[in-house]
């Protein structure tokens, strides 16, 4: 189960993450690769049926990561996101998925990742406790702001 790679599925703010991750990338910081990011115009248009969906397709863990509140560059994209989120936790149970599957964090533009203690090699991907995917990783940019 050591070399378990669950494969995460990120969906990713173009203005905050998405660009987190490109300045990660041209600051020559690694992420790991089993993690497929996509990116959208703002979480607020991640739809549920697109975690469904990656969840019903094989992702182990999904992803939701946007701009800080208050810097949504459509006002309030983020927190119709984190109701949506709250929503799904919610619900999942119902498809056979753990809410624990599902997370969502703001990471903003200029957050590389420097300073972040699981920046680099040591970054999380997942953690397995009891059989369960209990924590989805850091993407190793970003400085771990998450969101319960
Ligand atoms: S534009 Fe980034 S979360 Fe809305």
């Amino acid at each position: 189960m050591e070399d378990f790679e669950p494969i995460i599925i990120a969906f990713v703010c173009n203005w905050c993450t998405y660009t987190a991750a490109d300045l990660a990338g041209t600051s020559r910081l690694i992420y790991p690769k089993n993690v497929r990011l996509i990116r959208v115009m703002c979480t607020g248009m991640v739809d549920p049926q697109y975690v469904i969906k990656a969840f019903l397709e094989g992702a182990d863990a999904v992803l939701v990561s946007g701009c800080h509140p208050g810097d949504c560059h459509y006002i309030n994209g983020n927190y119709k996101a984190r109701r949506r989120i709250k929503l799904l936790k919610e619900i999942l149970p119902q498809f056979g998925f753990e809410p624990e599957r599902l997370r969502l964090t703001w990471i903003g533009a200029s957050d590389s990742g420097a300073g972040c203690p699981d920046q680099g090699a040591g970054a999380k991907r997942g953690q397995i406790e009891n059989g369960n995917l209990i924590v989805i990783c850091h993407l190793s940019f970003g400085t771990c702001f998450d969101q319960k």
